[in-house]
């Protein structure tokens, strides 16, 4: 038995396959550099030690939405280049600043306070300026390019900033063929060589994510940024499963059945009584619930290994736990349950929880709660880049 078999549930983390990976990434699009995206603590995967096993394998950057996300990871040691983007005003840019970190920058108040955080820290800020090309999220728009790269250059030739990079994001990457990849790819080069023509010379260009990563390689230009492939899980089934990609699943979610035992037919099983036991049958308690991430709306529907054998969750799913039907058989208590991995023991995918859920793999895996231990397996001690 190994020492994590006592637990209620863990979510093991494999970073060889996540090293695994990034160098099948990195490989995909040779000839750019590779940004891993760590937010969300590493889309549940736990930042710290996933952002020190993707520099392991060749990550040059290490992206964050939020700065706070970014500081922490400075703060557990991380050196090296790392983004971060996600800015509300009075946002830490004077931390951000002084931890050598690169803001991204998407209008003229950013600018500003990044300018403001820069002098008064008497350092030079390295901004990535965001360009909306189409996603109509985060980004300047292209009508407000002119305005924002010439308040910029003025920034720069005061030596308060500097732009390193030109950025944007998909919105369809993962919908092959769609028309707005195209059309974004042309306003993306418009808008930089607007800035370039205004006197940037950006270090990076960037705008591919994951789906990007894989399968548009004309988007690739000096920098990608995968999140979702990196952890092994293919960012949507239309463009293929992971294993299509030579990606393998980093994270195993399982759990320690709680009880088995013998119920009656006709039995009502969990809150509502939405399934009742066609026959006399064998219950197992798995316990996880949606206060640990699993979706409700799975409800009568998500997939879990037990006992070897691939099982339905019957009723609903509560805050801490939900029954499977185990159709007569009786692992002992303190059995296996597997939710989801890389599907060596014929267990689901975080693809397989995704769709029975109505969602994506990303929402799956990112939101599995803290109540969760992360158990972190095949980290290299001394920082070597270990074979997969
Ligand atoms: C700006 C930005 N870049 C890159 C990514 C990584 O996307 P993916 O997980 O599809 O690789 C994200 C994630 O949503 C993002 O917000």
């Amino acid at each position: 038995m190994n020492e994590t078999a006592s637990l209620r549930a863990r979510a093991e983390i494999d970073l060889a396959a996540l090293r695994a990976n990034v160098r099948v990434l990195r490989a995909r699009a040779a000839g750019a550099q590779l940004m891993a995206v760590v937010k969300a603590d590493a889309y549940g995967h736990g930042a710290v030690p996933c952002a020190r096993a993707a520099r392991e394998a060749g990550a040059a950057w290490l992206g964050t939405a939020t700065p706070q996300e970014a500081l922490a990871l400075r703060a557990a040691g991380l050196d090296g280049r790392m983004l971060c983007w996600l800015w509300t005003p009075g946002g830490p840019w004077r931390e951000a600043i002084e931890a050598d970190i690169d803001v991204s920058v998407s209008g003229m108040w950013a600018l500003r306070e990044v300018t403001g955080a820069a002098e008064a820290a008497g350092r030079t800020a390295r901004i990535h300026l965001k360009a909306d090309t189409g996603l109509g999220r985060a980004g300047c728009q292209p009508a407000d390019w002119p305005e924002l790269v010439a308040a910029a250059r003025t920034a720069e030739r005061a030596g308060a900033v500097r732009v390193t990079g030109l950025w944007s994001h998909f919105a369809c990457a993962d919908e092959p063929g769609h028309p707005s990849i195209t059309a974004q790819l042309e306003t993306f080069r418009d808008m930089v060589a607007y800035a370039e023509k205004a006197g940037v010379e950006p270090e990076v260009r960037h705008i591919a994510n994951s789906p990007a990563t894989l399968t548009v390689p004309e988007s690739h230009f000096d920098l990608v940024r995968t999140g979702i492939a990196m952890y092994g899980i293919s960012p949507s089934p239309e463009l293929g499963t992971s294993a299509d990609f030579g990606l393998r699943p980093v994270m195993t979610l399982a759990a320690s059945v709680a009880l088995v035992k013998r119920v009656p037919a006709g039995h009502g099983i969990s809150y509502g009584h939405h399934y009742t036991t066609p026959r006399g049958t064998t219950l197992g308690l798995v316990p996880l619930g949606y206060a640990d991430g699993i979706p409700r709306h799975a409800s009568g529907r998500g997939p879990v290994l037990v006992g070897g054998v691939r099982r339905t969750i019957a009723g609903r799913v509560a805050m801490d736990q939900f029954v499977v039907d185990l159709d007569g058989d009786e692992p002992a208590a303190g059995s296996e349950a597997v939710l989801f991995g890389p599907g060596d023991r014929g267990e689901p995918s975080a693809e397989d929880w995704a769709e029975a859920a109505g969602t994506i793999a990303y929402e799956i895996v990112t939101r599995i709660g803290g109540r969760v231990p992360r158990v972190h397996l095949g980290a290299t001690a001394d920082g070597s880049p270990a074979g997969p």
